[in-house]
């Protein structure tokens, strides 16, 4: 294939902004499928997804474009999450592409998120294109996106695409701009030593683990000796190919292209996103530049509900690491809970993502500890140790200094709700940095905060006090020592290893008395009276008590009333399908959740 007729992309936004509607349409434009088509392979693959229990994800598709000037073009769109928790994941994604449509909404304009993946971009090189969707609503205003993304990012929007992502308007723009400004990758040779990146992977029952990649140079196909070269795993190639979005087989993909290879991997380990597959026989000097193994910043215990489900669970993580290198487990054990994983995330939203594809592709029920963030403790014999978890804390008589992890808050918000955003910052313990002006409506907030602060219902707060209008990112900036203690929670005097915290002790007792009052209410009744405890060390701050039964619900409705009491029966049937008995006390995975938001 000619290269100078390659375009690889990928299309980043911020959340909501209309990322997938746009690919959706530029699927249909380049007649890569159908509209109802579309809709029944999307479902299809979901389907085989849960029946087999694989991640069909549609990470890369081939699109053939017919130009206005009358040339063929092959474009490789490459899919990115929009959250902030994934960037990692589009950062990866981006080092496959020569250039990204930037799509911003025209009724939000720059948001957090815009900024945080141009700045990926800009790290990868790629050629940016601003693209203005959403023109079509009425509360779109052009002129002042278009401002913003000159003012904020600095990227020329003279000649920028205005379309509606949803009724097509002007689309067929944004296609002609790829190909006039995002360079080919018309430099790649296809004689140099085979370097391609793996930019992303699942596993597939018969063909093994099925690898995405960029060939950056050479040639490769079906019966080549591959060479993973930070594993220096062997393997013989059984299939290469590309996605249409059907996976499609062509034996071979050359300098420039962007496919799929698999080569009966069984070894899950040997397989690393951001490695280089080279050929054992004649093998690249250097591998390509990896990504950088990030660490996480959340953590959270995760337990299957039924016991025996735990070797089916271990498999899942194994497997879902594959796609998602930034996910970090080891076994850990709960007096509570019993034997699970401690897992290690990105972010919240991470964190959710994951629970959610564990329960519904690997069909398991899981109870998710409160997350917590890395502590870091020096000892009073001078021993410096690092913990993800608060029930492994030591006794704080041994504690000489705490160290948590802090971060550099931006917040991008109307100007009018800049008070109430400042509030609840330093409700959160933040330090005021700065306040930057974007333009006469928006500002940029500057603070550092304990991450933790973040992790405890930070989003929703700033999405409700700016009904939804302001957005943030954080970076970490390092470790400072904060006045912490473990806060725990006692059922029938029992402590309760899961619901252990670690608080500023300024929150300490607030949020005791909040907890205990919350568990309360979703606790079911027993039939005897269980106290709830939040205790510092041996000081409990906090004690609530749920009253014994006293009748059975059933005998309150009339006799005859048997649909009723049908109902009710399968209302206590549900609500009993996520309950963990701690020692004799039902607690349903609502308790765990609820620990999150306290305030
Ligand atoms: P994530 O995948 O969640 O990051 O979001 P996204 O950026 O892919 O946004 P998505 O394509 O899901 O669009 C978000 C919402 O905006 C959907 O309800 C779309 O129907 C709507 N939307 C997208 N483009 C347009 C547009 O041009 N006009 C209008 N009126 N609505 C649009």
């Amino acid at each position: 294939m000619e290269k100078k007729a390659i375009r690889n992309f990928s299309i980043i936004a911020h959340i909501d902004h209309g990322k997938s509607t746009l690919a959706d349409r530029i699927l249909e434009l380049t007649n890569t499928v159908e509209k109802r088509e579309m809709q029944n392979q999307i479902l299809d693959s979901m389907a085989i997804e849960r029946e087999r229990g694989i991640t069909i994800k549609l990470n890369s598709v081939r699109l053939k474009y017919h130009a206005k000037n009358g040339e063929d073009f092959i474009f490789h769109l490459i899919d990115t999450p929009g959250h902030v928790d994934f960037s990692y994941e589009v950062s990866r994604s981006l080092a496959a592409c020569e250039g990204a449509i930037l799509v911003v909404d025209a009724t939000q304009g720059v948001e957090a998120q815009t900024l945080a993946n141009v700045y990926l971009a800009l790290e990868n090189d790629l050629e940016i294109i601003p693209v203005i969707n959403k023109v079509d609503l009425p509360s779109a205003d052009v002129e002042r996106t278009k401002q913003e993304i000159e003012q904020v990012i600095g990227l020329d929007c003279q000649d920028a695409p205005l379309i509606s992502a949803k009724t097509g308007l002007n689309v067929e723009d944004v296609l002609e701009a790829i190909i006039n400004k995002i360079p080919s990758p018309q430099n790649a040779d296809n004689n140099a030593p085979l370097r391609a990146l793996i930019f992303d992977n699942y596993y597939d029952p018969y063909l093994g683990v099925v690898m995405s990649v960029r060939v950056r140079e050479g040639r490769l196909k079906v019966g080549d000796k591959i060479k993973l070269m930070a594993t220096e795993a062997v393997y013989e190639v059984t299939e290469v190919g590309i996605k249409t979005p059907k996976v499609v087989k062509t034996g071979f993909l050359e300098a420039g292209e962007v496919g799929w290879v698999a080569a009966s991997i069984k070894t899950i380990k040997d397989i690393h996103v951001g490695d280089t597959i080279t050929l054992a026989e004649n093998p690249a000097s250097k591998p390509l530049e990896g990504y950088k193994k990030i660490k996480p910043m959340v953590y959270s215990g995760f337990y299957p509900l039924d016991t025996t489900k735990y070797p089916d669970f271990k498999e899942a993580l194994e497997k879902i690491e594959l796609s998602d290198s930034a996910l970090v487990y080891e076994p850990e054990t709960s007096q509570a809970l019993g034997f699970g994983f401690r897992v290690g995330f990105l972010g919240l939203l991470h964190m959710e993502v994951i629970q959610e594809r564990l329960e519904r592709e690997y069909n398991l029920d899981l109870i998710a500890t409160a997350p917590s963030v890395i502590y870091r403790l020096t000892l009073t014999n001078g021993e410096v140790i690092e913990i993800d978890n608060p029930a492994k804390m030591p006794n704080s008589q041994t504690i000489a200094k705490i160290e948590e992890p802090f971060v550099l808050v931006k917040i991008m918000t109307p100007e009018e709700h800049v008070g109430d955003l400042m509030q609840l910052c330093q409700n959160k313990l933040g330090v005021y940095r700065d306040l930057e002006v974007v333009d006469d409506q928006r500002r940029i907030l500057i603070y550092e905060m304990p991450l933790a602060e973040i992790i405890f219902d930070f989003f929703n707060k700033l999405k409700s006090i700016s009904k939804g209008y302001a957005s943030f990112e954080y970076d970490l900036i390092g470790y400072r020592v904060s006045n912490l203690v473990k806060l725990d929670i006692l059922l029938n005097s029992d402590l309760v290893d899961a619901f252990s915290m670690i608080v500023n002790k300024k929150f300490a007792y607030q949020r005791g008395q909040v907890l205990t009052k919350k568990l309360k209410t979703l606790l079911p009744r027993q039939n005897f009276e269980v106290p709830i405890q939040a205790a510092i060390g041996n000081k409990v701050i906090a004690r609530e008590t749920i009253k014994a039964y006293r009748k059975d619900v059933i005998w309150k409705l009339h006799a005859a009333d048997i649909s009723r009491k049908k109902k009710l029966f399968e209302k206590q049937k549900a609500g009993k399908k996520r309950m963990k008995e701690i020692g004799n006390v039902e607690v349903p995975q609502e308790a765990f959740i609820a620990v999150l938001k306290l305030d």
